[in-house]
């Protein structure tokens, strides 16, 4: 097992379009279990592949005790709204109120290979829709007011130049 690096926004890796999983192999499992150890140091509740520099349609996430290996998903049906406080691994020490959809009914791939369809609410729906966003190069700051995306992307692109 090794703990990866998680890709700290402005990286412009977090804006690519992720890659669909083709091969259930011991590479995928490799990941699997690297994402999942690198979840649990960083305190997170999901975590994208392209979140740790690589460029697939893969996510973890562990909410409530229960744990979902997420492999090419797409939402296909939304309803309703709901608004609440997120943050993100790639935006250390950033929490912003996010309004995403209240439902939201998923077809995926499981660690086995098996096709899931899903209707998830809540929280759950929640971390799902912003994992899957990450698969799209899509971040939660781009679901913000404009004023509020632009001045968190000056702070982090700030705080970038100051690290390097
Ligand atoms: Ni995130």
């Amino acid at each position: 097992m090794a703990v990866l690096d998680v890709l700290i926004y402005p990286n412009p890796a977090l804006r690519a379009e992720a890659a669909e999983v083709t091969d259930w192999n011991e590479e995928l499992r490799k990941l699997m279990t690297d994402m999942w150890e690198t979840m649990y140091i960083s305190k997170g509740v999901g975590l994208a592949a392209p979140q740790v520099g690589v460029s697939k349609k893969l996510i973890v996430i562990e909410y409530e005790g229960e744990k979902h290996v997420v492999i090419n998903p797409s939402i296909i049906e939304e309803d309703g709204f709901e608004r609440a406080e997120e943050g993100c691994l790639s935006f250390p020490g950033v929490y912003e109120s996010v309004e995403r959809p209240a439902k939201i009914r998923v077809v995926y791939w499981d660690e086995a290979g098996a096709r899931r369809d899903e209707v998830i609410e809540g929280f759950l729906a929640r971390v799902f829709a912003h994992e899957i966003d990450h698969l799209s190069g899509r971040l939660f700051i781009d679901r913000l007011s404009p004023l509020k995306k632009g001045f968190i992307r000056k702070k982090m692109e700030r705080q970038a130049r100051e690290k390097s």
